[in-house]
């Protein structure tokens, strides 16, 4: 960088237009596009906030239904596909994965996140990161960070707590960047305890640089800058959307101030350029990809995403000889993808009814039963469907969401389905008792009126979803996919329900560290359907759990077997608890899973490992990540409330030597003999103090005095003893 003056330096830290960087002395430009479920090229660039017209891309699952897979193998071969589209379109860098955490079900972005769960999140954000940079295509991990609504998203400040922000907001990026390497982060529109995220020298500095190593480019999310210098300051190297040269002066003005050091915007316009080497080495100009095997892939991975949520009577699979009376909007004017920026062209679709017809010898009919803007008569919509829906073996509805009711830019005020929709269900599961229900919808719904027998989540499945549904309607495939996400009985019981989305600016995490599931399991509260849930055609039995540690990890066995009649795959769920933790703790935390396809009566042993950095919690007197010791409980399940086998390991834990302070209290004290006994011989009154012999007075005075504070004691003293000698004695311990 030592040739480029510091305008150009500046220059380069600022994009040419909407999705390209500047190309400076011998430094070329690189283009960045959405993402994350397919590559949003848009025709023509620097054209505006722009959701216009795209190329053709291959629309895969998004985030919402890649996640139910559990299959970090198949997102990694998916976001490969990506890549390999962006290398064909041209583009070097394409913004995703998104692993912000599904807070509040009434987020209008979560369909294009993974999950309620940090562990989760962070395993499949990784395996999206390495397969698209396996095809020489960068990834941009967002929104960094707590970015869990888009109520106000441009200002609002996230207030969370110091374990909340470790332990579950930035855990996900956390994994992705130290075990990827993604090659850009993009940092959030919002605040983070009162500081924008892009101008947070914390967040950008010393966590991701200092603490995981990032050695990539942050790049803001488009227009989420606010003072340029102070970003840069802060760790922030590019400014998107470009075009504004203005911010590039104030860079440079700021060096000649020195307010900005030169050496700090000198290696932020090195981290540009070093993106841009690498990007153009990886380039494949004149590169191309195959549409049909894409689509196929699009298929597949929606497939894997579908769960079966309910099945009484096993109403599923259909036979083919059936007639069925396919009912819904949804199912010929696909849903399939959620609204805003990340809304792609796709290269084909799969339309459900059309798919079900292609499956069926018996008749299929097909009845609207509703329009998905609420238009039209209802009630004849709804008399057509209950006469289709009588008349036919079998009625499959389609119901769900479309985009006026969530996307990107706004939040749901509620989570349930329209009112025309219910009516309609009930009308038509009256006179049919073989109903099935596929749902499709980005957020999470309020499900308690959907009575019918058989529910299908296909959430929103991409462009092969038409085919897929059909599939696992029919039983060409097994449903395999579990909940990423706790489906809650009502809005009410959200964890974020009194604190979402906030007010005047702020919005508090007062649910804490007890985000989804473990919420619903330390308030023993029920739920609609529980976090990782998912059916089969088939069932599995799960025996011999056994668990051993190996330095700080758990190795935990079991065995998986296919007690019914078809082949299928189970997604065996590893919970790790500690009773009796010296800090706050849900019951149970995801710590690891492994899928597992299986032939009737096959079994297998299933090994997984849940690592230090599963098991950790991050304490606030030491600030860091400490292992606790103790007898941790390893749940394994098919659900996170479907728990088949337990068993108990001892950890023996991290030392934990909290610093003494004047602020530190007698029992805290008293956890370093050492300078309890100085301390006392300081204040002379020996053994009688009784937080260290609590019978002399009883167990009320022992309690009373364990909690004052050691710069408290010079007024129970007289005064003999002065807050410069006690700092002496506690200087000691260090
Ligand atoms: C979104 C990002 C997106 C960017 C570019 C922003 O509004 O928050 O996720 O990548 O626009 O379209």
């Amino acid at each position: 960088m030592g040739e480029l003056r510091i305008e150009q330096q500046a220059e380069l830290g600022s994009g040419a237009d909407f999705w390209t960087t500047k190309s400076t002395g011998d430094v070329p430009a690189v283009t960045l596009t959405d993402g994350p479920h397919g590559v949003r090229r848009q025709r023509a660039a620097a054209e505006h906030v722009g959701l216009g017209d795209s190329e053709p891309a291959t629309c895969f699952p998004p985030a919402v239904a890649l996640a139910q897979t559990w299959d970090p193998d198949l997102v990694t071969r998916v976001a490969a596909a990506i890549g390999r589209e962006a290398q064909a379109l041209d583009v070097q860098v394409v913004l995703g994965p998104g692993v912000n955490i599904k807070r509040d079900p009434r987020c209008g972005r979560n369909f294009e996140y993974y999950s309620e769960d940090p562990h989760l999140a962070g395993v499949l954000g990784a395996a999206w990161v390495k397969g698209i940079q396996a095809e020489g295509v960068g990834a941009s991990v967002k929104h960094f960070a707590v970015n869990n609504q888009e109520h106000d998203r441009m200002r609002v400040s996230a207030d969370v707590d110091a374990r909340a922000l470790r332990e579950i907001y930035l855990r996900p990026f956390q994994r992705v960047i130290t075990t990827a390497r993604p090659w850009t982060v993009m940092a959030a529109y919002n605040r983070i305890n009162g500081e924008w995220a892009t101008q947070n020298h914390w967040l950008l500095s010393r966590v991701l640089r200092d603490e995981w190593g990032f050695d990539g480019v942050v790049v803001s999310d488009w227009g989420a800058v606010v003072d340029r210098a102070a970003s840069v300051s802060a760790g922030l190297d590019l400014q998107m959307p470009g075009g504004d040269a203005a911010t590039d002066g104030e860079v440079v003005d700021a060096v000649a101030r020195g307010t900005l050091p030169e050496a700090v915007a000198a290696a932020a316009a090195e981290r540009v350029a070093e993106l841009s080497r690498r990007a153009t080495a990886a380039r494949r100009p004149g590169s191309t990809f195959d549409v049909d095997a894409h689509h196929e892939l699009a298929r597949e991975a929606a497939r894997r995403s579908i769960v079966l949520l309910r099945n009484d009577l096993n109403v599923l699979p259909l036979r083919t000889e059936m007639s069925v009376a396919v009912i819904g909007e949804f199912a010929r004017t696909v849903r399939y993808q959620g609204g805003g920026s990340s809304h792609i062209t796709s290269t084909r679709l799969d339309v459900p009814v059309d798919e079900i017809r292609a499956r069926a010898d018996g008749e299929v009919v097909f009845a609207a039963g509703y329009t998905t803007d609420g238009s039209g008569d209802a009630s004849a919509l709804c008399d057509n469907a209950v006469r289709a829906a009588a008349a036919a073996d079998a009625a499959v509805l389609f119901l769900g969401l479309d985009e006026s009711w969530e996307s990107e830019g706004f939040d749901r005020a509620d989570i349930d389905l329209p009112a025309t929709q219910l009516d309609m269900l009930a009308a038509v599961a009256a006179v049919q008792p073989r109903t099935v229900v596929v749902l499709v919808h980005g957020g999470v719904l309020q499900l308690a009126p959907v009575t019918a027998p058989a529910v299908l989540d296909a959430a929103l499945s991409g462009q092969g979803g038409g085919a897929a549904i059909a599939d696992v309607l029919y039983g060409l495939a097994n449903p395999s996919g579990k909940l990423a996400e706790t489906v809650p009985l009502r809005l009410q019981d959200t964890p974020a329900y009194l604190n979402f989305p906030g007010e005047a600016g702020h919005v508090r995490y007062g649910e804490g560290i007890f985000v989804g599931y473990r919420w619903y399991d330390a308030r023993e509260m029920g739920v609609a359907f529980p976090y990782g849930h998912g059916l089969s055609y088939t069932s599995f039995a799960y025996r011999d759990l056994h668990v051993s540690v190996e330095g700080d990890a758990i190795v935990a066995r079991v065995t998986v077997a296919n007690t019914g009649v078809r082949a299928g795959r189970e997604i065996a769920q590893f919970y790790v608890g500690l009773p009796g933790s010296r800090v706050t703790r849900p019951p149970r935390t995801l710590a690891a899973f492994a899928g597992v396809n299986l032939a009737p009566g096959e079994q297998a042993c299933v090994e997984v490992r849940l690592d230090r950095a599963d098991l950790v919690y991050w304490d606030v007197r030491v600030d860091d990540w400490i292992l606790e010791g103790g007898d941790y409980r390893v749940d394994v399940g098919a659900s996170s409330r479907d728990i088949r086998a337990t068993a108990v390991v001892t950890l023996t834990g991290d030392p934990v030597r909290v610093p003494l302070t004047l602020e530190s209290t007698l029992a805290e004290v008293a956890a370093h003999p050492d300078v309890m006994q100085r301390l006392l011989a300081l204040l002379s009154v020996g053994a009688t103090l009784p937080v260290v012999k609590p019978a002399a007075d009883g167990p009320t005075m022992a309690a009373m005095m364990s909690s004052i504070p050691v710069g408290r004691l010079p007024g129970f003293t007289g005064g003999k003893v002065t807050r410069k000698q006690l700092e002496r004695v506690l200087a000691q311990s260090q």
